[in-house]
């Protein structure tokens, strides 16, 4: 099976008068997107992703959120068309990140859910159907893709902070998922949109930035280990193994950074046969088209 993995695209849309949010939130957006504006690009960078992720025919689209900057209508929609040739036509998953729930009002009426949820509720590939079936929604819940489970979690809230939690017991129940997929002789793919681990391999704990349950989520690992983790949320790429489980940070698809690690990027990772057999890089080079990166630094 082949995934393509992408994550942190940060579609930007400041919000008109009628869809206006409180200072303090457009104050701290603008100041986290306007840090780095030089260097996002989403509508153009996004487009030539997709195009040249579709070259390698994937066989699962995972998406590990920060679609948006501030969740706003207008950004969800940019990220949706964007993203549309690959949702459209490669059974797709994407989960949320910070940014996706980032005001109170887009969590309570679930605006991420509106563009997205089609590849937000769980359930098992109908390829007839052409769509994910009896998948029941809320986190963490299970896609099911031949012999590939995906195991999807949330630990976004909404404050200004860009740390996170589960939701009490949500870790367990991960947990408890993972196991019945690993019974079952499935390969598992977890998603989390934050790092477990920095690229050394220690727990990721920066201050305001991490999830403040990191420790949790990691003995959970070692209880029940995924094959792979999938992840974004620190916009630099990197891979870390656990134990049996690969743990790749895919960094960023949108941003034109002239340091390698930072730039725009996505990963092709083959499965097989309950191993994560190759990893590749596709990444920026210049600001212009995506060519392979450093396959000896991600590899198998
Ligand atoms: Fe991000
Ligand atoms: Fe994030």
């Amino acid at each position: 099976m082949r995934v393509v993995h992408m994550t942190d695209v940060h579609f930007f849309v400041p919000p008109t008068i009628r869809g206006a949010m409180s200072k303090r939130a457009l104050g701290l957006a603008n100041l986290y997107v306007a840090g780095r504006v030089r260097y996002f690009d989403a509508s153009d960078v996004v487009r030539q992703a997709v195009a040249d992720a579709l070259d390698f025919r994937p066989d699962l689209f995972v998406m590990t959120g920060d679609l948006s900057a501030m969740s706003t209508d207008d950004e969800f929609k940019a990220a949706r068309e964007a993203f549309a040739p690959l949702l459209e036509s490669v059974p797709s998953v994407v989960i949320p990140g910070n940014h996706d729930r980032y005001t109170r009002g887009a969590v309570r009426e679930s605006r991420m859910e509106r563009y997205f949820s089609r590849w937000m509720e769980g359930g098992t590939w109908d390829p007839d159907a052409g769509a994910w079936v009896g998948g029941d929604g809320g986190y963490p819940t299970r896609f099911r893709i031949g012999g590939v489970d995906v195991i999807a979690t949330d630990p976004c809230r909404a404050h200004l902070r860009s740390s996170g939690r589960y939701a009490d017991g949500a870790i367990a129940q991960a947990e408890e998922l993972v196991r019945g997929s690993r019974d079952a002789g499935q390969q598992v793919v977890y998603l989390m949109h934050y790092p477990p681990l920095w690229g050394d391999g220690t727990p990721y704990n920066r201050p305001g930035h991490c999830l403040t349950d990191v420790d949790d989520v990691l003995a959970s690992f070692d209880r029940a280990p995924p094959d792979l983790v999938l992840h974004g949320h620190k916009h630099e790429c990197w891979r870390t193994d656990r134990g049996p489980t690969v743990v790749l940070n895919c960094g960023t698809t949108s941003a034109r950074s002239p340091l390698e690690d930072r730039a725009a990027g996505y990963f092709v990772i083959e499965l097989k046969e309950h191993k994560v057999q190759e990893v590749r890089r596709r990444v920026i080079k210049e600001g212009v088209s995506f060519w392979e990166d450093h396959p000896s630094t991600f590899g198998t």
